[in-house]
């Protein structure tokens, strides 16, 4: 090899570790400053020999694209959950139970003074200490996306999701576009402090951005907790910066120097500069609290953001601390969850949708109506059990459609009115609404007649199917194939160039045809094939995902990757063999073994392999933080199980034992840890709490 291609040889490996320890690993070795330095050399010598450029070469990733994730975000003090209680409306069945007494506001009675002739309750678990009425504060359950924002020396330094309560995702590029998000904090401590709350679209300006979309000609957005969700994990900060979302503070994570109550820090919040519900009430007493609980709830219609029931806290801190948590959340606070909106509407049509697998799902096409605040157009009729027997839906009937939280609108019941019964029922066609090949039925499970699964066989024929597999393949935790987005899968199927994911592959041959579709110049062609070159080294689990496997989610298709590390072995597996790969559960196993015996699933794989696709095990030990070292864990964690706490050292490059030795580096303890932790102790092996152990994981010391 020349001196130039063996520079750029090491320039582009050297480059794509940075990224990983960048962008995956939260561990950057070198500053952006020598990154791009090195770059900038790689870009230079690909620009005088651009014959030796590899095609995996960081260069080739356009813009910000080469930013694949985002960066984890490490919750020092676990970002938490709350018990749920529900406000039971009129007639509504409680769930069941042994001994309820009943009324709306049951499960708060029951939290503040335990269930008659049983244990619990705030009252006993306080015994002496409880004061003769309780101070609350009642606060809206914001249906938000919950982030924690940091600040150190009062200013803002950096923001995350929740994720799952540990570990979340770094968004700090969005959140720095928030416009009510104080960058600064006004008379704030000096030191670290963390501040918890939910990101949430206004209402007003979700409605206005979705007219706004619509007469773009783009896809509205369904609701706004998803939508949020989704624009605060874009990498790109500029879509984050045109979108009308705000963060309301509601607790603190880190906060050396707290207030001695939950309203005086919802009021030094306010100071600091944070927006804050209005809605937010101390009460005396539990008649008091649920008022303001019902008041929330009458109110709810008008607010100017969405939520989904109130949170109730007890105020005094020190009371809190008495109380401490129960697993995963604190016994001090409860989400008493109101029952979702509902408003009657006309319906339209329904929309029989063929999904990428081929079911047939109905949709109800409504007369646009408003439900907590957002429009809703069409809502799931689930399946034809629902349809049918259920619901028993006529043409033109009046519906009572529901929507709670993120889940779809759903209709909930047809309203008998006068000659209703004169109008046809709403029944499945007999044939596909796509390919018009004649549709099958299917009882999944005898006996249970809303299993029955009616889907167009058609898979490779029915346009519906051959774009939802491509469109799935291409996605950005699968392939993610850049530039291959839904309007230019229609073309490619329309125009024939691609029917199956490895035709993709075949469409560098193809640059005339490519270049002639619409919207499509020389450069995005160029730009489209290099990323389907780029995705021939996706790492197996992701390419598994691609295929559509089913009941195979991110999770599962890891499990597999990293149990059978190749494709072969999958090909050859027994359902057996695949019932034995941790968290696979037998029907998943028959499911998977089913899609790998398919002969054409079998020839797409063959074909996906002679185009180049690599299928890439996983690596054989995640090197990590924790090389080299060896933990025992002990009792109970105050947030996560000890198997998540395993998977998490593993995954940094550490090893777990049962037991305790000389050989043992650390031994990580929980609450009611015992004989490992006395024998660590005896050998002197370091101990650490769960945020210790995180902490180390996170590449810090400890
Ligand atoms: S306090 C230890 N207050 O609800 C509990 N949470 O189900 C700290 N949420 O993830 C949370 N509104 O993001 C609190 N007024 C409020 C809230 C609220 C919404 C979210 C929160 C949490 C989830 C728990």
């Amino acid at each position: 090899m020349s001196d130039a291609a063996l520079r750029i040889a090491w320039l582009t490996a050297e480059l794509l570790r940075h990224n990983r320890l960048y962008h995956e690993e939260n561990a950057p070795e070198i500053s952006d400053q020598a990154y791009d330095t090195l770059f900038r050399e790689l870009e230079a010598l690909e620009g005088e020999h651009p014959d030796k450029a590899r095609p995996d070469s960081p260069t080739r990733i356009v813009g910000g694209a080469a930013v694949s994730e985002l960066k984890s975000f490490v919750h020092v003090v676990p970002m938490l959950s709350l018990q749920n209680g529900y406000r039971r409306s009129a007639g509504e069945e409680a769930p069941p139970s042994d001994d309820r007494w009943g009324g709306p506001y049951e499960d708060l009675l029951e939290w503040e003074s335990g269930k008659p002739r049983r244990s619990g309750g705030l009252r006993r678990l306080l015994g002496e200490a409880a004061p003769r009425a309780i101070a609350y504060v009642v606060e809206p359950k914001l249906d938000g996306l919950a982030m924690e924002l940091v600040y150190v020396d009062g200013e803002f330094v950096a923001g995350g999701t929740r994720g799952d309560g540990a570990v979340g995702e770094d968004v700090t590029h969005n959140l720095r576009t928030l416009a009510n998000l104080p960058r600064r904090l006004i008379g704030a401590p000096a030191g670290r402090i963390s501040v918890r709350g939910e990101v949430l679209f206004d209402l007003a300006g979700f409605e206005r951005m979705n007219s706004e979309r619509e007469a773009r000609g783009e896809k509205r957005f369904e609701n706004p907790r998803n939508s949020a969700a989704g624009t605060m994990r874009q990498l790109d900060p500029a879509m984050c910066r045109d979108r009308p979302l705000q963060f309301f503070a509601h607790s603190a994570g880190e906060h050396p120097d707290a207030p001695p109550s939950h309203h005086e820090l919802l009021e030094q919040f306010v100071r600091w500069g944070f927006t804050v519900s209005p809605l937010c009430r101390r009460c005396v007493g539990l008649e008091a609290a649920i008022a303001a609980i019902a008041a929330i709830e009458a109110s709810r219609a008008e607010l100017p953001y969405e939520i989904d029931g109130a949170v109730i806290k007890v105020d005094n801190v020190a009371l809190q601390e008495e109380l401490g948590f129960v697993t995963r959340s604190p016994r001090w606070a409860m989400a008493f969850k109101y029952p979702p909106a509902q408003v009657h509407t006309r319906l339209a049509s329904v929309l029989f949708s063929v999904g990428r697998t081929g079911q047939v799902t109905p949709v109800a096409q409504l007369e646009p109506a408003r439900v907590g605040g957002v429009t809703v157009r069409n809502a799931s009729l689930h399946n034809e059990h629902q349809m049918l027997r259920v619901l028993g839906l006529r043409e033109g009937d009046r519906l009572v459609i529901q929507r709670a939280g993120d889940v779809i609108p759903e209709v909930v019941a047809a309203v008998d009115e006068p000659g209703r019964e004169e109008r046809p029922r709403v029944l499945y066609p007999e044939l596909c609404p796509v390919c018009g090949h004649p549709l099958l039925r299917s009882l999944a499970d005898e006996g249970k007649p809303e299993m029955v699964q009616i889907r167009c066989p058609n898979s490779f024929g029915c346009a519906a199917q051959v774009e939802g597999a491509l469109r799935h393949f291409a996605s950005r935790l699968a392939m993610d194939i850049e530039g291959l987005g839904e309007k230019l899968v229609g073309q490619l199927v329309a125009a024939g160039l691609a029917l199956r994911p490895s035709d993709l592959y075949a469409l560098a041959g193809r640059a005339p045809d490519l270049v002639a579709l619409d919207r499509m110049g020389e450069q995005s062609a160029r730009n489209l094939l290099d990323s389907i070159e780029l995705s021939k080294g996706r790492p197996l689990d992701r390419v598994l995902l691609a295929l559509g496997v089913p009941m195979v989610g991110e999770a599962t298709a890891r499990e597999l990757a990293r149990h059978f590390r190749g494709v072969e072995p999958l090909l050859a597996a027994t359902v057996d063999e695949l019932d034995a790969v941790p968290n696979v559960a037998l029907t998943t196993a028959t499911a998977i073994h089913g899609f790998f015996a398919d002969a054409g699933n079998r020839a797409e794989i063959a074909a996906l392999q002679a185009v180049g696709v690599r299928f890439v095990p996983p690596p054989a030990l995640a090197a990590g933080p924790l090389t080299g070292k060896t933990f025992v864990l002990t009792g109970t964690l105050p947030s996560m199980g000890r198997d998540e706490m395993k998977l998490r050292i593993e995954a940094a490059g550490g090893k777990v034992a049962g037991s305790v030795s000389k050989k043992t580096d650390f031994v990580v303890a929980g609450a009611e840890a015992g004989a490992k932790l006395d024998k660590a102790t005896e050998l002197g092996v370091p101990v650490l709490d769960q945020a210790g152990a995180l902490a180390l994981i996170a590449g810090g010391n400890s």
